[in-house]
């Protein structure tokens, strides 16, 4: 019994050491990928130089449509330009990178959004951890501040949006910001981010998820003592639909909770959402989700390559902590990243506004102004942390 166990234990180490290159014969150059993201990247940075205006998406007349450092997309720009930095180690990716994150500084004092971890996060925590800046630091933990007011110990989680009719609206893209919580702690030794994100993350867990693990996109909390009121959509086709990129959410913010905490609930969690997400009879064939795994018109939907690159990103992650699961989070990354790579989502350089990914969808029932069949800057930062990604584990 225990050599059955050893055996199996040793076929699994071996293979982990297998490149995901040797075990699955899809090609992927990642030179060639990397070369053409920095084609993009330097005709982006050649097309605007004023980082007030931040490069995020196209406009339905097809123009370049540009943010302000308040918007939730902001840091995203930064956040592409340091992972270029990383991807090359050339300093003009750095110098461009430092430009486009101190563009965004003051929103460390901003209360009114929980975006703030992909804003401060995906920029000023993507330097520091290149640079060990300490004024990096310092900006990362004062933005943690901001993301913790926000937070009801009544409620027990952080508030999502001021806007809407609801009491105390709170997204399952919230997860997302956490990763900025566990890190101030780490960066100021104060427990009390960690704890937020820990009680935020309970609740999710409790309250946001289906039997099947699929996730509603919102969820309504009475503001008084906590118990949730409503349970809907507002991106997603409606509001018992699994919308794509929310599943993306949910799986990267409890891969996440993982690492952070070694709970093995969030692992359960983070694996029960891999398995609805790449079971579902309606994942397409190249892996790139339609916008809604429930959109009425399948197969003629728009795909979301943007949910596509945050699933593949946290696969990878995923692939890193499940013993079972391993191989077949690292196959299905892979195939994602493959179909990412190619022509139909890839832009050639000079085209898509200046961003690598095209087909994504911000918010379909948005209509005109949602984003549809666009690129994301959001889509390029989770692609490219994707083959970082990737690239280590090929490495190791
Ligand atoms: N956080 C907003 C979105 O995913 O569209």
């Amino acid at each position: 019994m225990k050599r059955k166990y050893l055996y199996a234990g040793f076929v699994f180490q071996m293979l982990l050491c297998l490149p995901i290159s040797c075990l699955f014969s899809q090609a992927l150059s990642l030179e060639k990928i990397f070369a053409n993201a920095q084609s993009h990247y330097t005709n982006a940075l050649k097309a605007n130089t004023d980082s007030t205006k931040i490069p995020r998406s196209t406009l339905p007349d097809g123009s370049l449509k540009l943010v302000k450092s308040n918007d939730w997309c902001s840091g995203f720009f930064a956040g592409n330009l340091w992972y270029l930095f990383q991807a090359t180690k050339q300093p003009d990716w750095k110098k461009a990178a430092i430009k486009w994150t101190a563009a965004i500084e003051k929103e460390k004092f901003n209360k009114t959004t929980h975006d703030l971890g992909f804003m401060m996060y995906c920029s000023f925590g993507s330097g520091y951890n290149l640079t060990k800046d300490a004024d990096y630091k310092k900006i990362l933990i004062q933005s943690a501040k901001s993301l913790a007011s926000r937070f009801k110990p009544k409620v027990g989680v952080i508030r999502s949006w001021d806007f809407g009719t609801w009491q105390y609206p709170v997204i399952i893209d919230n997860m997302m910001n956490l990763e900025l919580l566990f890190e101030a702690t780490k960066l100021s030794g104060d427990s009390s981010f960690r704890k937020i994100a820990i009680a935020h993350a309970d609740h999710d867990m409790q309250h946001h998820f289906r039997k099947d693990y699929s996730s509603y996109h919102v969820v309504d909390y009475d503001s008084t003592d906590g118990h949730p009121i409503k349970k809907q959509t507002h991106q997603g086709y409606n509001d018992e639909s699994s919308w794509a990129r929310g599943q993306g959410w949910g799986l990267y913010g409890f891969t996440v909770m993982y690492r952070y905490t070694k709970n093995k609930k969030y692992l359960n969690q983070a694996e029960k959402i891999a398995a609805f997400i790449l079971n579902h009879p309606n994942l397409p064939k190249d892996k790139v989700p339609y916008w809604d795994f429930n959109a009425p018109n399948i197969p003629y939907e728009e795909r979301d390559a943007s949910a596509a690159a945050v699933i593949a990103s946290a696969l990878l992650e995923l692939s890193n902590y499940s013993k079972a699961n391993a191989v077949f989070y690292r196959k299905n990354a892979k195939e994602i990243l493959v179909s990412l790579s190619s022509d139909e989502y890839t832009a050639k350089p000079g085209s898509n506004n200046n961003f690598i990914l095209k087909h994504c969808v911000g918010s379909k029932p948005h209509g005109a102004k949602g984003e549809i069949d666009a690129p994301l800057n959001y889509a390029d930062y989770y692609y490219l942390e994707a083959l970082l990604r990737y690239k280590a584990i090929v490495k190791n």
